[in-house]
C-alpha cells in the first residue's frame, strides 16, 4: 500500500470467544467431540424458544409494516414502553427521546466508543467483556485503562483502584460497570454501585452501565438498576436489550437509555453525535423492536425467564462445588448472568505442562498451536483442555486481564452432562498442574 491503511486502533480489536471456535473446529475435524461451553447465546445451547413468543413473531411477520424501515431511534410505542418499565423503578424519570435502539449492544458499544474523543478515556473493567474493553482501546489506539474486579472478593470492583487510576490519569472521562456481570458473574452489591457514582460525581465524570443481564440473577441477591441510585448529577449510559433475557441474540437488538442528558453541554452534543452516527446509518432492526412490549408483558414471559434463572441458580451452584477445592485455582459462587470465571492462583502455569492426548494428529496440533510466542499461559491450557477433554472454554486473560484462567458458561441444559464437564474440568486442572 503506498498509504498506510491501518486504523491506529486495529490491533486492539480481538475477540477471543469467537477465536476459540476456529481452534474448536480444527479439532472437530479430527475427530474431537467439542462441547462448546465459549459462548453466551443460550439458543446455541438448546434453549427452548417458547410457541406464543414464536407466535407473537409469527403475526408480525405477516404485516408488511414489519418490512419498513424504523424511527432512527426506534419505534416510539416501544420506547414509550421501555420509558414507562425504567419509570416505574421510582428512579430518575426519561422519556422517550432518551432512548435509542440499536444492532444490538454490539452496536451501541462501537459507536459509544468510536465517537468518543480519543484522547478521553473510559476506564473498563479487568477483567473485561472484549467487546467493551476492544473497543475502548481501538477509539484510543492503546491499551485499556482498567480498573481491578477482585477475585479475592467476590470479583467486585476495587474502589481505591478506581480512585487512584481517576486521580493519576486526567484522560479518564468515563466509568463503564458492568452489571450483572460478564465474564465473573459477580452482581454488585448497591453500596459499590453507589460509591462509584459518588466517584464520578466527584470527579466530573460520565458512566456507562451495561445492564443487559439486569432481570438474570439468583443466589437470593438482587440487581440494583442504575436508573435507581443516579440522581439527578451524573451524565449516564444505560444500556440494555433482548440477547440475553428473552432469549434472541440473533434478533441484533439492545437499546441505550440516557439518564442526566441535558445538564451537561458536552456530554448532550456526544449524546446527539451517538444519534447522528446512527442517523447515517438510517435505523436498526424493525421487527424486534415492533414486537418488544407483546413478548414482554405476555403473562408467560415471568415465568419463562424464572424457569431459566433458577435452572442457573442450581447449576452455578453445582460447578461452584466441583471446582471450589481445587487446588491452584480460585473461583467464585456466579450470581447472574451465565458465567464463571477461574483464576489460577500467580506463578503456578509453565510452558511444560500438558494433559494426555491420545489421537496423534490432535496432539501434534495442539503443540503446534501452543509452541507460538504469544500463546499466554491460560491459552496453553485452554488449548490442551480442549484436545484432551473436547471442553472448549475461553482463556482469561483474553478479557483485557493480566489474570490466568478460563470462562466458562452455565449454559448446558443437560444436568448430568453439566456435571460430567466441570467434574472434567477439575480433573484437568488437577491433572495440567502436576504434570511438569
Ligand atoms: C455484558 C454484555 N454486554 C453486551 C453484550 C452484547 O449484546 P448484544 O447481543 O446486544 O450485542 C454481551 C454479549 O455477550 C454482554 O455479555
Amino acid at each position: 500500500m503506498r498509504t498506510d491503511i491501518l486504523h491506529i486502533g486495529a490491533g486492539e480489536l480481538t475477540y477471543e470467544i469467537r477465536n476459540i471456535v476456529n481452534v474448536g473446529m480444527k479439532l472437530q475435524a479430527l475427530g474431537v467431540r467439542v462441547n462448546w461451553e465459549n459462548i453466551g447465546d443460550p439458543v446455541a445451547k438448546g434453549e427452548k424458544i417458547p410457541s406464543w413468543m414464536k407466535d407473537i413473531v409469527a403475526e408480525a411477520v405477516q404485516k408488511d409494516e414489519t418490512y419498513g424501515y424504523s424511527p432512527t431511534k426506534g419505534i416510539l410505542a416501544t420506547r414509550q414502553f421501555i420509558a414507562d418499565e425504567t419509570n416505574a423503578l421510582g428512579g430518575v424519570q426519561i422519556d422517550p427521546e432518551d432512548i435509542i435502539f440499536f444492532n444490538g449492544l454490539g452496536d451501541a458499544i462501537s459507536k459509544i466508543f468510536g465517537f468518543l474523543k480519543r484522547t478521553a478515556r473510559v476506564i473498563v473493567p479487568t477483567p473485561s467483556y472484549t467487546t467493551h474493553s476492544s473497543a475502548e482501546a481501538a477509539h484510543a489506539g492503546d491499551r485499556p485503562v482498567t480498573y481491578i474486579l477482585d477475585p479475592n472478593h467476590n470479583w467486585y470492583p476495587d474502589l481505591e483502584d478506581i480512585e487512584n487510576h481517576i486521580k493519576f490519569n486526567p484522560a479518564v472521562a468515563g466509568i463503564l460497570i458492568i452489571n450483572p456481570d460478564n465474564p465473573t458473574g459477580a452482581v454488585y452489591p448497591e453500596q459499590i454501585l453507589r460509591a462509584i457514582v459518588k466517584i464520578a460525581e466527584k470527579n466530573d465524570l460520565f458512566i456507562i452501565c451495561d445492564e443487559v443481564y439486569q432481570n438474570m440473577v439468583y443466589n437470593g441477591t438482587k440487581s440494583v438498576p442504575m436508573a435507581t441510585i443516579i440522581g439527578d448529577k451524573v451524565p449516564t449510559i444505560c444500556m440494555r436489550g433482548v440477547s440475553k433475557e428473552m432469549p434472541w441474540p440473533g434478533s441484533r437488538c439492545g437499546w441505550i437509555e440516557v439518564y442526566n442528558g441535558h445538564d451537561d453541554p458536552m456530554f448532550e452534543k456526544y449524546i446527539n453525535s451517538i444519534l447522528n452516527a446512527k442517523m447515517v446509518e438510517v435505523c436498526s432492526t424493525t421487527l424486534p423492536q415492533l414486537v418488544l412490549p407483546e413478548i414482554k408483558s405476555h403473562p408467560e414471559y415471568g415465568n419463562y425467564l424464572n424457569e431459566r434463572i433458577r435452572r442457573y441458580e442450581k447449576y452455578s451452584n453445582l460447578a461452584y462445588d466441583i471446582l471450589k477445592d481445587v487446588k491452584g485455582v480460585l473461583v467464585n459462587r456466579t450470581n447472574g448472568a451465565f458465567y464463571m470465571s477461574a483464576a489460577f492462583e500467580y506463578g503456578l502455569l509453565n510452558d511444560n505442562q500438558t494433559l494426555p492426548i491420545e489421537n496423534d494428529e490432535v496432539r501434534t496440533t495442539v503443540e503446534g498451536m501452543v509452541s507460538g510466542p504469544d500463546i499466554s499461559p491460560d491459552k496453553r491450557f485452554v488449548y490442551y483442555l480442549l484436545g484432551s477433554t473436547g471442553v472448549c472454554v475461553v482463556p482469561l486473560s483474553s478479557f483485557a486481564t493480566n489474570l490466568q484462567g478460563f470462562r466458562i458458561t452455565l449454559l448446558e441444559r443437560d444436568e448430568k452432562e453439566f456435571i460430567k464437564i466441570f467434574k472434567t474440568i477439575a480433573a484437568a486442572i488437577e491433572s495440567y498442574l502436576a504434570s511438569a
